[in-house]
């Protein structure tokens, strides 16, 4: 993707035409839904700042309040106003279709279903079920595409958008990256409500960094209304907003928290008006996503967590009666099978399996005798042979190794299924589209107990055992229910030899 700077008169939002309407705090019923995005609340925290030692002031505005969820409602209720009224969509006859991580897609699906736009949906694998249920039921359709392609890739969900464009009849791209309506949407109304909310006295906002609309709009209006306000980005690791100049796209990496990152600089980020920027990872964001909703009650999702670990290391350097504004983007609903989940945070390493001193076994290691065998099979077989070797096997899993023997992925039946019946797959593709990448593993080497194994058995039918020999990740087997409480019963332990006692 190119690095897009914009051209000098880009930033120009003071110029621009405003045709989003002033709020009207007073209204008792609404025309339609989408007439309710924005004017969400600003909450001041009551337990996090004071934990954290902080002798300011901070304030979360309320994204997640927005009807479909997020701040990005905004935006895309303001892109296509604007194409409406400039004649780009035509009501009844265009086809909206966006590149989006979840979000921007909800909000498109939302004022499609209100106006009654065909929507289709290009997003990556990592986004969660939640946003994908969403969009369905707002009548979107869905494209997803690999999380790790990237963006310049033909594979990438930016690609695979700008070429559908050019496929389907009265296909429109809005394009959120590079559309001025993106960052136009929050100078009019994020930032206006900001200052509205505090009078015009704001020292800090903190704003997570994603197609960047939100920072770059805000921060607009708000150096011009009050220039003494420090506005600080917030980017993970493994993105290159923060730093362009010290990362490239090779340095890109995988992480959980959704919306915020990216391995190119979108047109609607303007850096110079970022005064400070803090790189954040999985293991700050999450928790603090969890402490948002347990200690303030705000039903927010991972971004969140982001923006106010960022917004907890900048206002430190905040004075009593000073105040920060973070932007809290999203809502919980989009992860309840994510971050919301404990034993999903336990898996990935964001948190510790509970002790539990009543179970015998619970702190037991696993050993390789009580791993049910499971066949594997070369990287470079068909989708045919690995559904005959399914048909010869008593599991429904398959290991699928590379030459040397390390784990590349697992083939399942259900997911072969899937992909046959929801994603018109075909058995002539190559096996790689149907092998599952993302799937709950334990490694022998780090000796998992049972259960760190059960916790896993809560949220996944199966765990696959690997273990490393001489650098190598190998198939070692699955364990599932069956297996533990067959153990933890004396039952017969299930093709496996050993026996674990108390
Ligand atoms: C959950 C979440 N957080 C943060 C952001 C970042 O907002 P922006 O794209 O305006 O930078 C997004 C954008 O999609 C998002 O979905």
């Amino acid at each position: 993707m190119e690095n897009a700077s914009a051209p000098a008169n880009y930033f120009n939002l003071k110029e621009m035409k405003h045709i989003v309407d002033a709020l009207d705090r007073n209204k008792k019923v609404f025309p339609n839904i989408l007439n309710c995005v924005g004017n969400t609340p600003l909450v001041k925290l009551t337990n996090i700042p004071k934990e954290e030692g902080l002798d300011c002031d901070i304030y979360a505005k309320c994204e997640f309040l927005n009807p479909g969820g997020s701040v990005k409602d905004r935006i895309a209720y303001r892109m296509v106003l604007d194409a409406e009224e400039r004649g780009i969509l035509k009501p009844g006859k265009s086809v909206i279709i966006e590149p989006t991580s979840g979000n921007t897609g909800i909000g498109l699906a939302l004022a499609a279903a209100v106006k009654g736009y065909r929507c289709i949906i290009v997003l990556p694998e990592k986004m969660s079920d939640e946003k994908v249920n969403t969009l369905i039921a707002l009548g979107a359709e869905i494209i997803r595409t690999p999380t790790e392609a990237p963006s310049e890739s033909p594979e990438s969900n930016i690609m695979v958008a700008k070429r559908l464009v050019t496929e389907i009849p009265d296909a429109v791209l809005l394009d959120q990256y590079n559309n001025v309506c993106n960052p136009l949407a929050h100078y009019d109304t994020t930032a206006e409500e900001i200052l509205w909310s505090l009078d015009d006295n704001v020292d800090m906002v903190v704003i997570g960094a994603g197609t960047c609309g939100t920072i770059s709009g805000v921060a607009h209006k708000i150096k011009e209304r009050c220039p003494k306000c420090v506005i600080v980005g917030v980017d993970p690791y493994g993105s290159i907003l923060a730093q362009p100049e010290e990362l490239n796209a090779s340095d890109v990496q995988v992480y959980e928290v959704e919306g915020i990152g990216y391995d190119f600089l979108p047109r609607v980020l303007d850096r110079t008006v970022v005064d400070k920027w803090v790189k954040t990872d999985d293991l700050k964001s999450l928790p603090m996503a969890r402490r948002l909703i347990k200690e303030e009650g705000l039903l927010c999702g991972g971004s969140s967590g982001s923006a106010m670990w960022g917004a907890v290391q900048a206002a430190k350097s905040l004075k009593r009666g000073q105040r920060c504004v973070v932007i809290l983007p999203d809502s919980i609903r989009n992860y309840m099978t994510k971050f919301i989940s404990d034993q999903w945070l336990e898996v990935r390493g964001f948190k510790s399996v509970p002790s539990n001193d009543k179970l015998w076994w619970w702190n037991k290691p696993l050993s390789e005798d009580l791993v049910k065998v499971i066949p594997s099979i070369s990287e470079n077989s068909s989708p045919s042979q690995a559904i005959t070797m399914l048909g010869k096997s008593d599991t429904s899993i398959l290991a699928v190794v590379n030459d040397k023997g390390s784990i590349q992925g697992i083939f399942t039946a259900d997911y072969a299924r899937r992909r046959l019946a929801n994603l018109s797959g075909s058995t002539k593709e190559g096996l790689d589209k149907f092998i599952i990448k993302k799937y709950y593993k334990v490694n022998l080497n780090n000796k998992p107990s049972f259960g760190a194994l059960s916790r896993i058995l809560d949220i996944s039918p199966f765990v696959v055992v690997v273990r490393t020999e001489s650098t190598i990740e190998k198939p070692k087997g699955i364990f599932t229910s069956e297996n533990l409480i067959s153990l933890i019963t004396n039952g017969n332990v299930m093709n496996g030899n050993g026996v674990l006692s108390e």
